[in-house]
């Protein structure tokens, strides 16, 4: 299972890149192969309709729809900003959002957000659920708010831990469960799929292809 994790914040000293850290920890624990990507792998413009017809997709996008399509599954952590998704990951995901495939499309996602509040950032985990899952991804029903995120790491020499062992555990039972779904989700909907499975494959991403309003026509 090859899994895709990064943070949508672009700060050197970003907790959700920390939680990233201590989430693939996790995950290869459990047998994953995961990839942590870095967003400035993924630098953008302003999504802008008039670029987009002029070049398709800028560099940064590309970029990050080929780590995408390359993954079995995703595992995100985002800054909540005001009270919502982070303008960083909704930019990027309304550029990939016009490639054909949408490259997410059939995956599974694990979210999860950092942040120096008690909140920890869940109002806008319920917000970023919205736009994957218009678009076709599995978004994992568990979501991982790690509040105060300032105090929950332990030294940076000692990555691959919460200070806190209720949220580690918590965190540790989200991402095993994360992981039996997207394992079993991948003959269904992932791209490696043969056989009566790639035909049922077929059947779902056309499924939701016919049932998805939000999204538009392929160029
Ligand atoms: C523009 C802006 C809006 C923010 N809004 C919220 C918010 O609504 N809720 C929250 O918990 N933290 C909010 N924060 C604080 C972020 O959670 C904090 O900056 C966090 O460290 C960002 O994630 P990072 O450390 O991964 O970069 C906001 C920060 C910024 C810069």
């Amino acid at each position: 299972m090859k899994i895709l994790a990064f943070a949508a914040s672009l700060r050197s000293g970003s907790y959700n890149h920390k939680l990233v850290d201590v989430a693939a920890e996790i995950a290869r624990k459990h047998g994953a192969n995961v990839e942590i990507a870095n967003f400035h792998e993924f630098t953008m413009p302003l999504y802008d309709g008039d670029l987009n017809d002029e070049i398709g997709l800028p560099a940064g996008a590309v970029a990050l729809q080929r780590r995408i399509e390359r993954a079995d599954a995703m595992m995100i952590a985002t800054p909540e900003y005001n009270y919502s998704i982070s303008g960083v990951l909704k930019n990027a995901f309304d550029w990939v959002s016009r490639a054909r495939p949408m490259p997410w499309r059939g995956k599974s996602i694990y979210l999860m957000s950092a942040s120096p509040s008690s909140m920890g950032g869940i109002r806008g985990l319920w917000q970023t659920r919205v736009p994957f899952e218009g678009c076709g991804a599995l978004v994992f029903p568990d979501m991982f708010a790690l509040a105060n995120a300032h105090k929950a790491f332990k030294a940076f020499d000692d990555r691959g831990q919460l200070i806190e062992p209720s949220a580690h555990e918590n965190l540790e039972r989200q991402i095993a469960g994360f992981l039996l779904m997207a394992e079993a989700l991948v003959p269904v909907c992932g791209k490696a799929a043969t056989g009566a499975a790639h035909k049922r494959q077929k059947e779902v991403v056309a499924a939701l292809e016919d049932q998805s309003s939000v999204q538009p026509p392929p160029p």
